[in-house]
C-alpha cells in the first residue's frame, strides 16, 4: 500500500504536506514524490524515503498554496523516480497520486497508447493522467468522474489541475480515504493521522465517492451518477492527535510499552454486571441464533492469523464450538463450504488488507454472518462485514504489530466467554475466566517491567542467523508470533514451530548456531515441553525458556530464562508475546536494523 496525502489553501503547503507523509510513511516508503502548485504545477520525485524527498524539496525553492503527495511501497515497477508519484500528463498540467490497485491498467495503456499516449513509467497509476486527458471535459469534477469511472480494482486518488487552481479532487473505491476540514485550508489523507494537527473536521470517503475540495469547502458526490451527497463531518478522534514516538525511539516501543492501557480499552465497557458474560452489544445475533452457531471460520493473514489461532483455542475450549484459521488468501481461493450456522470472524487490525476483505466479500456472498475484529474505525472490512468488533488499541503505526495482536487476542478471548456463556458455560465458570482475563493488563505491566532483562538477553544472543521459537497448545501461535515479530524486524531467519513437530524434521538444522526459544510457561503440557528442550539441548543447541514466575523446573537445565507472571493457558499467550515482542525488538536494534519501516514491507497489505 501507499500513502497519499493533498493539501489546499495553505501558505506553505510543501510543509504540511511532507510533514504528513512523514505521518504515513508506515505505508509504504520505498519511494515519494510531491506536486506543488503556484501558478504552475511543480514536480520533485525521488527514490527513498521521505527525508530524502524533503531535502530534494528544499534544494528545488518549490512552494505552493496547494499540492499533492505520495509515498510508495512498490508494486507495478521497481521502486524508482520514474515510477514514484506524482505521475503527470505529458504537458504535466494534470498531476495525480495512487493507492491501490488498478486491475484493468494493461488495457486501459494500450487503449490509451493507441490514442497517442506516452507513459514514463511502468505503473497502473500512471493511466489516470491520461485518462483524465483523455476524458474530454472541461469541468475538472466530470474528468475526474469520467477518469475514476474507467477504472477496475482498488484507489484513493487525488488530483491537481494547473487550469484550476481554486480547486482539488478526490475519489476512492477499496482504498481508504479521509478529508481534512480546517479553516481556511482542507485536506485529504489515506489516514486521518496524517491531517489531525491541521484541521478540526473529518470526512471519511466512502467507496465509489469523490469530493471536490477547495480552500474553504468540499463536496461530496458519487462517482457513478455524479450525485451530491451530504457531507459527513465528524471531529477528529483524540487518538488520532496522539500520534507521536512520545520520547521512544520508536513507534514499536512506544506501542509494546503502551499495552497495558491498550489492553484496558479492550475490556472498557465489557466487564459489566455478575453474570461472568462480557457486553457484545454490536453482535447483531438473538441469543437464540448464537446457540446455534455451529461452527467459526477466522480468516486473516500475518500476525492477525497468529492471534485468530488462539482464538481457535477459545472457541473450542470455552465456548465448545468447533473452530479453524483459514490464511485469508486460501479462504477466499479454496470454495470454502459455509453452512448457515458457520461464523466467520475477518480479524484485521488495518481492516484493508486485500485478501482478507476477499475473505470477508466471499462469506457474504455465501450467506454466512460475518463478524469484523478491526483496529481502525470504518475501514473497509469493518464496513463490509454484518457486525464490527473493535479493538479500541489506538493507531499502530510500527509495521510490525504489537498493540494489535495482544488486544486481538483479548477481544477473542472475551468474544469466546460471551459466546460460552450462551452456550454450555457455567455463571461460575464465566465469572472465574472474567476474573482471569481482567488480570491480562497486570500480567503485561510486569512482563514490561523486566525489559532490561530481556534486552541483555537479546544482545547476548543478536549473532544468531537461524533461531527456532516452539510452543504448544495455546502458545503454538505464540511461538508463530514471536518468530514473525524476530524476522520482518532483524531480517534473521527465525521459525516457529508446534515442539512435538520439531523432531519430524526441523530438529535437523539445530546445534550449537541455531537458539531455540521454548516457551515452557507452567500450563497444561509443560512436561512435554520439557521433554523436548531436552531434545534440543542434545542436539547442542542453546535454549531459551520462557518460564512462569518462580518456577525452578528449569533450574537443573543451565538454560536462561525469560521469566513472566504465572498464569493460566487462556492469557498466557498475550503476557509470552509480549516478552517476545520485545527480545525482537532489542535484537533487532543490536543489529542496527530500521526497526518501524523494515525493508519490503508496509503496514498492511493491500494487494494479493
Ligand atoms: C505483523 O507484524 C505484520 N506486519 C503483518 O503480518 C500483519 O499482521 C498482516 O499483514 C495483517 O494485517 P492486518 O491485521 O492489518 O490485516
Amino acid at each position: 500500500m501507499c500513502g497519499i496525502a493533498g493539501c489546499i489553501g495553505s501558505p506553505d503547503a510543501g510543509k504540511i504536506l511532507i510533514d504528513a507523509l512523514k505521518r504515513l510513511e508506515y505505508r509504504g516508503y520505498d519511494s515519494a514524490g510531491i506536486t506543488l502548485g503556484g501558478k504552475k504545477l511543480h514536480t520533485v520525485k525521488t527514490a527513498g524515503k521521505v527525508a530524502a524527498l524533503e531535502a530534494k524539496l528544499l534544494s528545488s525553492g518549490y512552494k505552493g498554496t496547494r499540492g499533492i503527495a505520495h509515498t510508495r511501497w512498490a508494486t507495478h515497477g521497481i521502486p524508482s523516480e520514474a515510477n514514484a508519484h506524482p505521475h503527470l500528463t505529458e504537458d504535466g498540467t494534470i498531476s495525480v497520486v495512487h493507492n491501490g490497485i488498478i486491475e484493468n491498467h494493461q488495457q486501459l495503456r494500450a487503449e490509451l497508447e493507441k490514442k497517442g499516449h506516452v507513459f514514463r513509467s511502468e505503473t497502473d497509476s500512471e493511466v489516470i493522467p491520461h485518462l483524465l486527458e483523455e476524458s474530454g471535459e472541461s469541468d475538472p469534477l466530470a474528468a475526474a468522474l469520467y477518469a475514476f469511472g474507467r477504472l477496475k480494482g482498488s484507489f484513493a486518488s487525488a488530483v491537481l489541475f494547473e487550469k484550476y487552481p481554486d480547486q482539488m479532487i478526490c475519489a476512492c473505491h477499496g482504498s481508504p480515504l479521509v478529508l481534512g476540514l480546517g479553516d481556511g485550508m482542507n485536506l485529504a489523507a489515506s489516514d486521518m493521522l496524517a491531517l489531525a494537527p491541521y484541521v478540526s473536521r473529518i470526512v471519511v470517503l466512502h467507496d465509489g465517492e469523490a469530493a471536490r475540495i477547495t480552500a474553504n469547502s468540499a463536496e461530496l458526490f458519487t462517482i457513478s451518477g455524479a450525485k451530491s451527497i451530504q457531507l459527513r463531518e465528524e471531529p477528529v478522534p483524540g487518538e488520532a492527535r496522539n500520534a507521536d514516538k512520545n520520547g521512544y525511539e520508536h513507534f514499536m516501543l512506544k506501542e509494546i510499552m503502551e499495552q497495558p492501557e491498550a489492553l484496558e480499552h479492550a475490556f472498557a465497557g465489557r466487564m459489566n454486571g455478575d453474570r461472568g458474560v462480557p457486553t457484545f452489544p454490536e453482535f447483531g445475533l438473538s441469543p437464540r441464533e448464537t446457540a446455534r452457531i455451529s461452527r467459526i471460520v477466522t480468516a486473516a493473514c500475518g500476525s492477525s492469523m497468529h492471534a485468530g489461532l488462539t482464538g481457535q483455542y477459545y472457541f473450542e475450549d470455552i465456548a465448545g464450538i468447533a473452530a479453524s484459521v483459514e490464511q485469508a488468501a486460501e479462504f477466499r481461493y479454496r470454495n470454502p463450504i459455509l453452512e448457515p450456522d458457520t461464523l466467520v470472524l475477518a480479524v484485521s487490525q488495518s481492516g484493508e488488507t486485500a485478501d482478507t476483505i476477499a475473505a470477508v466479500r466471499e462469506a457474504v456472498a455465501k450467506g454466512a454472518y460475518t463478524v469484523g475484529v478491526c483496529n481502525v474505525p470504518d475501514s473497509t472490512i469493518a464496513r463490509e462485514s454484518d457486525c464490527r468488533i473493535y479493538l479500541h488499541a489506538g493507531p499502530e503505526q510500527s509495521v510490525a504489530s504489537t498493540k494489535a495482536f495482544t488486544s486481538q487476542v483479548t477481544t477473542l478471548l472475551l468474544f469466546s466467554l460471551f459466546l460460552g456463556r450462551n452456550r454450555r458455560l457455567s455463571r461460575d465458570d464465566g465469572l472465574a475466566l472474567m476474573r482471569e482475563a481482567e488480570r491480562i493488563p497486570d500480567l503485561v505491566r510486569e512482563v514490561l517491567k523486566h525489559a532490561d532483562e530481556i534486552r541483555d538477553l537479546a544482545r547476548k544472543y543478536a549473532w544468531a542467523e537461524d533461531l527456532f521459537y516452539i510452543g504448544r497448545g495455546c502458545l503454538y501461535p505464540a511461538a508463530l508470533e514471536g518468530a514473525l515479530k524476530l524476522k520482518e524486524i532483524s531480517y534473521v531467519h527465525a521459525e516457529g514451530c508446534h515442539s512435538a513437530e520439531l523432531k519430524h524434521g526441523p530438529i535437523a538444522l539445530l546445534d550449537e548456531k541455531v537458539p531455540v526459544i521454548a516457551l515452557a510457561n507452567r500450563i497444561p503440557g509443560q512436561e512435554k515441553m520439557l521433554g523436548n528442550i531436552r531434545e534440543c539441548l542434545a542436539r547442542n543447541a542453546p535454549v531459551i525458556a520462557v518460564v512462569s514466575g518462580n518456577d525452578t523446573c528449569l533450574d537443573s537445565f543451565g538454560v536462561d530464562l525469560i521469566r513472566v507472571p504465572e498464569s493460566s493457558r487462556f492469557t498466557a499467550p498475550v503476557s509470552t508475546v509480549v516478552a517476545l515482542q520485545l527480545f525482537a525488538y532489542y535484537f533487532a536494534c543490536e543489529r542496527g536494523c530500521a526497526i518501524d519501516q523494515p525493508r519490503n514491507l508496509a503496514k498492511s497489505v493491500t494487494v494479493e
